[in-house]
């Protein structure tokens, strides 16, 4: 399957049960997931997680991400301290499509004690739907990556 349909996906312990839900929603729509876990529940550290799956998304061996924990935005954070990664915490479709259309978010986050399984696929769906504007909104992303440099 080409790269353009590989997405990453992990979780912390606290998002496994969605986090699968998830993966079963998108291999189902044809999407190659890569969900690199975990797979048990103990408690485990969102920041490893997230990185590993941002690293991914970052060397292009994924096109886009989905990554989760209890709230989304520990593992949002970590997400974006790989360098390349623009990762938002949606819990609504609105700003599931416009994190792509104006931001070109290369992940998403969602809190699996924020958002029920209903919500988040609706959300996932957004969220991959949507591309890229481009326009006013490359000057902005631009400006975004030149932060890390
Ligand atoms: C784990 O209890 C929880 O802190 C974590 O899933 C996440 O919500 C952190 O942002």
């Amino acid at each position: 399957m080409s790269a353009d349909k590989r997405i990453a996906l992990s979780s912390d312990h606290a998002a496994i049960p969605l986090r699968r839900a998830i993966a079963e929603h998108m291999s189902a729509q044809g999407w190659d997931v890569v969900d690199i876990g975990p797979t048990t529940p103990e408690s485990t550290h969102y920041p490893t997680h997230g990185a590993a799956a941002a690293r991914l998304v970052a060397s292009g061996d994924c096109r886009l991400g989905i990554v989760l924990c209890g709230t989304g935005q520990g593992i949002m954070m970590a997400a974006n301290k790989v360098r390349g990664i623009r990762c938002g915490v949606c819990s609504d479709t609105f700003s599931a499509r416009m994190i792509r259309q104006h931001n070109d978010a290369n992940m998403l986050a969602l809190g699996a004690r924020v958002v029920g399984e209903g919500l988040a696929l609706e959300i996932v769906d957004a969220f991959l739907d949507a591309s890229f504007e481009g326009g006013r909104h490359a000057t902005r992303v631009d400006m975004i990556s030149a932060l890390e440099r």
